[in-house]
């Protein structure tokens, strides 16, 4: 088990592109998933991106089965998914709030596509794609973003809906319902 430090906003790899994998299958790559698993483990996080433990790859995990830090939405399988390419299938957008492990303790209103279409490689190399809607596709494309080197906050609009978790839901943080 080897949980790593998750960095935050402000640190200059969240800010990069990252490089593309080009080797599948080696000790290397399984010891960052495996990392990288154990830390979104230890955070309650629904996905992590390999710059947030400090490796610039195209490397994308999540997952989500009762998880605190998101109640209410609906289950999603473990997976890894790297040099993942998006296409947008239902273009109009959904408001939800969001969190990031490298922006603790934040909440902040982001609008996302409803459906996309994200393929991509497994850990083998073996390439895969799901048509998804919903806090699913919201996941992808907010830890696709990261290898961008995009944060959510720069995705909302109005930033008057962007603050501290405990301020702005005292009684609990709920996912907004899509
Ligand atoms: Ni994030």
């Amino acid at each position: 088990m080897a949980v790593k430090t998750v960095v935050r906003m402000g640190h200059p790899l969240l800010g990069q592109v990252a490089e593309p994998v080009v080797e599948f299958n080696t000790p290397t790559l399984d010891t960052l998933l495996r990392d990288m698993f154990d830390t979104l483990a230890a955070a309650n996080g629904a996905g992590l991106a390999a710059p947030q433990i400090g490796v610039s790859l195209r490397v994308v995990v999540f997952g989500m089965a009762d998880n605190p830090r998101y109640p209410d939405v609906e289950p999603i399988a473990e997976t890894v998914l790297i040099n993942p390419l998006i296409t947008v299938i239902d273009a109009r957008e959904v408001e939800a709030w969001e969190g990031c492990l490298s922006v603790p303790g934040m909440r902040g209103l982001v609008s996302r596509y409803r459906t996309i279409c994200y393929a991509g490689h497994d850990s083998q190399g073996r390439r895969f794609e799901r048509n998804v809607s919903g806090f699913h596709a919201r996941v992808v494309q907010h830890e696709v973003d990261h290898l961008e080197g995009i944060l959510y906050p720069r995705r909302i609009r109005d930033l008057s809906h962007f603050g501290f978790e405990e301020e702005l839901f005292p009684e609990g943080f709920h996912c907004a319902p899509e």
